[in-house]
């Protein structure tokens, strides 16, 4: 069997920690070319640059924030010169706050919802368009268990995070008349800074409420992430799957 992501062209957001940083490196193992930003860790950048270019891929890192669309703008043509149009980007980087929503400050609140909400325009609309004179496209939205259910996290992360599905929903019908498909992952607590962060109580009940009794590991979800971005999950769009090792609803 061929692998899933052979001659594909990637961008990851948030590529060098946890989550995203598993995805890099499963996307590139899958036989993608993978590229991604980060906000301030070089160091684990080149780590995962050498990790993409380990299983023979090109790799291509750059510092510049989601909430930055001048610089979105840029990285998005930079690497469109350099490899042709993405065709699978995943919305992925996102940050979070343990606040109570009675003590949360102005700054708090637009910290969390500019970067996890701004995000979605500033990353996505550049890639989008190379996706549409492409027709063809597959685009992956990182969203949270915290925003369906009635959780013990904070209110801006998960608003932040319920935007994410209107945001998946919506422009996956305008997508479909250019080829492109957008889905979503809510997950589960996996275990990563983010996950580590979330309130004590949350993280003391989830093993008993989760059926597989563990947080996840975040290469557990970049295996799913690949094949929902591939070319063999071909009739899903719009859609939002849970990864959560098996919650009570
Ligand atoms: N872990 C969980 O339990 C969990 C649960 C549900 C959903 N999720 C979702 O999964 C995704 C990944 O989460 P994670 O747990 O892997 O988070 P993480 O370990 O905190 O990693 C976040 C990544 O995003 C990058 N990032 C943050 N702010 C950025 C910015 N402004 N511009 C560019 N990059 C930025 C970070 O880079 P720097 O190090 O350079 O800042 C890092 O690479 C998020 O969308 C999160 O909401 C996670």
């Amino acid at each position: 069997m061929s692998l899933l992501l052979e001659g594909k062209r990637a961008f990851v957001s948030g590529g060098t920690r946890g989550i995203g940083a598993a995805i890099c490196e499963v996307f590139a193992r899958e036989g993608a070319d993978v590229a991604f930003n980060y906000h301030s860790r070089d160091d684990l950048a080149e780590e995962v640059k050498a990790k993409i270019e380990a299983y023979g891929r090109k790799a291509l890192a750059y510092k510049v924030s989601v909430t930055d669309r001048f610089g979105m703008k840029h990285i998005a043509r930079e690497i469109f010169d350099a490899w042709g149009p993405i065709n699978v980007l995943v919305n992925n980087a996102a940050v979070n706050k343990g606040d109570n929503f009675a003590t949360t400050t102005d700054r708090s609140w637009d910290y969390v919802v500019d970067t996890n909400v701004g995000s979605l325009f500033a990353v996505t609309k550049p890639f989008y368009k190379q996706m549409i004179r492409a027709k063809m496209g597959s685009i992956l939205n990182i969203t949270s268990v915290g925003a369906i259910r009635s959780l013990p996290t904070s209110v801006h992360y998960a608003t932040s995070k319920a935007a994410m599905i209107g945001f998946t929903k919506c422009l996956s019908r305008e997508a479909a008349n250019f080829g492109i498909v957008v889905n979503a992952i809510a997950a589960g607590i996996f275990d990563t800074d983010l996950g580590n962060t979330l309130p004590e109580r949350l993280l003391q009940m989830h093993d008993f409420w989760v059926s597989k009794g563990r947080t996840g590991k975040p290469s557990e979800l970049a295996e799913y992430a690949a094949f929902m971005v591939s070319d063999r999950n071909s009739f899903m769009n719009g859609e939002v799957v849970i990864v959560d090792g098996g919650a009570v609803t």
